[in-house]
């Protein structure tokens, strides 16, 4: 399984991970709560997907929209009254694509324990000229170990999401030809 777009434009020079890093903090309050009284799982993927946005529109230095969203997690519950922040990064660069890593922290309102882990979220977003046309971006300079794992973890993603994606459309199309029509 190869993936067969160039990983980035030579033309445009390198933008390091750190320059695009971005966190944002929400207080969980009543308005944020699902049936269970729980931290709403919706009112967490907004943020995310909100963190992401920085992060892209940061690192591409313009408009860029949301791709895809995969691998949402939630690990835990958060509560209301939690002070959740939202860590979002640049983990990979393609042509025109990013994927962004997103790790959700819950600091507990009514303990003094350090942030606990409470969500993961991988998203690719796209970045769109005026036209909303696909544009080329910065390829991302990892500048830690843990940037370079992320990288390489977030290649694999991808070579699997073109993988899926195609095979997919494969199978579609052989249904077609059979005549089976859904
Ligand atoms: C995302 C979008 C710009 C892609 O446009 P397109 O005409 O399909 O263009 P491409 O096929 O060249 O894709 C552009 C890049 O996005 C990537 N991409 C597109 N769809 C993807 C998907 N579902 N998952 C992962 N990556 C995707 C492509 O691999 C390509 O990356 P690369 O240049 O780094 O190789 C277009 O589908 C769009 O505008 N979607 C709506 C986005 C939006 O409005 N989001 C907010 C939802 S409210």
């Amino acid at each position: 399984m190869t993936d067969p777009a160039p990983r980035t434009d030579p033309e445009i020079p390198g933008k390091p991970t750190s320059a695009s890093r971005t966190t944002l903090s929400h207080i969980m309050t009543a308005t944020d709560t699902n049936l269970y009284g729980t931290g709403h799982g919706g009112v967490i993927m907004k943020l995310v997907d909100d963190a992401a946005g920085a992060v892209a529109g940061r690192h591409s230095g313009g408009p860029a929209v949301t791709a895809s969203m995969d691998e949402m997690v939630f690990l835990e519950p958060v509560r209301i009254g939690d002070l959740v922040h939202v860590h979002a990064q640049c983990n990979w660069t393609g042509r025109t694509s990013m994927e962004i890593g997103v790790r959700v922290m819950a600091e507990r309102w009514n303990e003094s324990t350090p942030a606990q882990q409470v969500g993961t979220a991988y998203l690719v977003f796209a970045a769109v000229d005026a036209q909303g046309r696909p544009r080329p971006v910065p390829p991302v300079l990892p500048e830690t170990d843990t940037d370079e794992r992320r990288f390489q973890e977030a290649q694999i993603r991808r070579t699997h999401r073109l993988a899926r994606r195609r095979a997919i459309r494969e199978l579609r199309e052989k249904r077609v030809a059979e005549g089976l029509l859904d």
